[in-house]
């Protein structure tokens, strides 16, 4: 697959991820990075298969490696997780991936600052620029969706997910309302495409 791995190399590349973060951070949630990683990726294959153009394979890939850069801790290096995923995977010659570890974290390519207030503005205005003319495409919108389906060690609907990110990163409603409407939106329109209930498809209760 031309920007992206396949998904035997892909694994490989999340799993050096991980065992780097592990030997020289430390990684207290690691049950919880895995459970959401891997249950994205799960999750963006089963949803692709139905789409009529979709790959399936690339859908699983890209959700595997969304947070690549999470194998350097946001809190102690300052750097945003999705700048560190697109560096990397960029240089791996991977420009699909890295798309994705770049779009996932946001609601629109010309996002409001204020919708983030737990990044730096040195790493939004580069997001900023690097999605200038950027129109998220079906794996964007995908991966953006399955992310809010996974907190912690469970499967939530939209709604838990969202009160889990207020609680971890102390926002306000209004901080995330814009990202709350994106995902609703963009739910409907996989179910509009897909004839399903996406709860019902991922066994979402
Ligand atoms: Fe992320």
């Amino acid at each position: 697959m031309l920007g992206s791995p396949n998904k035997e190399e892909a694994i490989k590349i999340w799993q050096e991820g991980l065992d780097f973060r592990i030997k020289n951070y430390g990684f207290p949630v690691v049950d919880e990075y895995v459970f959401h990683t891997k249950g994205i990726a799960e999750s963006c294959e089963k949803i692709a298969k139905l789409m009529p153009d979709m790959n399936s394979e690339k859908a699983y890939v890209l959700g595997l490696l969304h947070d690549y850069g999470k194998k350097y801790p946001e809190k102690e290096t300052g750097v945003f997780h999705g700048r560190r995923g697109y560096d990397e995977m960029m240089s791996m010659g991977y420009p699909d991936v890295a798309e994705i570890c770049l779009t996932h974290t946001f609601y629109a390519p010309n996002f409001s600052f204020d919708s983030f207030p737990s990044y730096t503005l040195d790493d939004l205005v580069w997001a900023k620029n690097k999605m200038a003319n950027m129109t998220f495409n079906d794996y964007d919108l995908l991966v953006q969706l399955c992310d809010m389906f996974f907190e912690g060690l469970n499967k939530v609907r939209i709604e838990d997910r969202f009160q889990g990110i207020i609680k971890r990163y102390n926002l306000q409603f209004t901080d995330i309302e814009n990202s709350y409407n994106h995902a609703l939106e963009n739910k409907k329109y996989f179910e509009s495409k897909i004839h399903t209930d996406i709860y019902n498809l991922l066994d979402i209760v």
